[in-house]
Order: structure tokens, then sequence, then C-alpha cells
């Protein structure tokens, strides 16, 4: 247990290195992945319904991700060929929320000796001591983790939110802003606050063009959403 829970990896660490074996062969990561936006994420088991869900959405939107810089890799406690049996069945008999016939061609990892997922703190005793809970790491090119999030065994994740949270991290990076609760691509931003409290007076009273001040603090502007989307993975 005390081995189990140890490691977590937390925002602002860099990725912690590994190689594994996976469905498109063996990975060295991040080293593999430099230079793009990398989603790894969790899923407990193969064969299982909620897991099946996502992989539906996870294969649909691979090409959404990727055309936002980000490639996906998976991760179960399980072995390459269970992981090519449960994609292939997925291909030829699943269908949900009217997806059909999918090829899911990103990187599956078979995690036996749980070696990563301990590593990367996705084996949450109190869920399971022998299968991954839902994490999902956001990794830059850098290799620096930007986001994680955890949902239990019997949720599935917001797919919606997992692309808001890339597409986010990428428009805080491109533009120098601090995005506000529940943002969205076109939405306001939080403009740059000065570093002093001068600077932040001056601000107020002499906002930037397009910049609206309520107080000292809290200062927004535009940011259209064509100019998120043209940034997007850059
Ligand atoms: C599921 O994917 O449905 C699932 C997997 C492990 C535990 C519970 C549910």
């Amino acid at each position: 247990m005390e081995n189990q829970t140890a490691a977590m990896p937390r925002i602002g660490d860099p990725a912690p290195a590994f190689e594994a074996a996976t469905t498109q062969g063996k990975i060295d990561f991040p080293a593999d992945f430099k230079g793009k936006w990398v989603i790894l994420f969790s899923h407990p088991s193969d064969f299982t319904p909620v897991c099946t869900s996502e992989f539906m959405l996870f294969g649909k939107m691979e090409d959404e991700f990727a055309a936002l810089g980000c490639r996906l890799v998976g991760l179960s406690v399980g072995t390459v060929s269970s992981h090519i049996a449960w994609l292939r069945a997925i291909r030829e008999k699943i269908e949900y929320k009217g997806i059909r016939n999918l090829d899911i061609r990103f990187p599956l990892i078979a995690d036996m000796t749980m070696e990563v997922a301990k590593k990367y703190g996705m084996i949450h005793p109190g869920e399971s001591d022998t299968a991954a809970v839902r994490a999902v790491f956001f990794i830059d090119p850098r290799g620096i983790i930007r986001a994680i999030l955890y949902y239990p065994l019997v949720l599935g994740r917001d797919f919606a939110e997992i692309k808001r949270i890339l597409i986010g991290l990428q428009t805080i990076d491109a533009f120098g802003v601090a995005l506000p609760a529940d943002w969205r691509p076109g939405d306001d931003v939080i403009a740059p606050a000065g570093s002093t409290k001068s600077a932040a007076d001056e601000r107020m009273e002499r906002p930037a063009e397009g910049v609206r001040c309520y107080d000292w603090y809290f200062c927004t502007k535009p940011l259209p959403e064509e100019e998120v989307m043209s940034r997007g993975g850059k």
C-alpha cells in the first residue's frame, strides 16, 4: 500500500519517464512525444462497459486532438493481447452515441506490473488496488504535467471538459492570459495583472484598449474564438 500511494506526480512536475509495451509497439515516454502535447489516461479494465463507452469517445475524438497537436496514450493493467482483442471487439460490435466501426489507432499501454500506474499515482487503493482509476494527465510539449483529472471507476469522463482543458492550456501559453470560470473559446479572458500594486492601479485608471477593469484585481478582455483556435497546438 505504501508503495502504491507514494508517487503522485503533481502539476508542474516533469512527466515521470518509462518504457512500456503497447498495442502499437514499445514506447519510450515522454521522449517519443517531445514537442507534442500528450493526454496520458488510464482506465480500469478491458471488456467493461464504462471503459468501452469512453474508448468510443477517445477513438472518435483522436483526430480532433491530433488537429490540436495532441496525442493520446491510454493505459490499463492488462496484456497487449487482451487490449488488442478488446479494441477489435469494440470495432466489430459496439455502437455508442451513433459511433461505430471505430478504429482506435493510439497506443494502449499494457501495464501488467502496475509499474507505470504506480509511478503516476493511478492506483487508488480505496477504489481498487489492482486496477487504475480513470486518470487524465495533460502533458505539454516540454514534458511538464499541466493538469490532472481523476474519476472513479463507475463514472465516465466528460470529453468536452478534456478538450476544453487542452485548448485552455494552449490559450494560456499562446496569449499569456488566465481563464475564468466556465471559460469557452470566444469568451472574455482575464487580462494579465501588473506585477506591482501601482501597476495594477495604473491599469485600473488607464486600462489598455479593449480591457475592462471592474476593480484593480479583476480585468477582462475579449479574445475571439478564431484567434484561440488558430493557435491550437502551437
Ligand atoms: C467499467 O468500465 O464499467 C468498470 C470498470 C471497472 C470497475 C467498474 C466499472
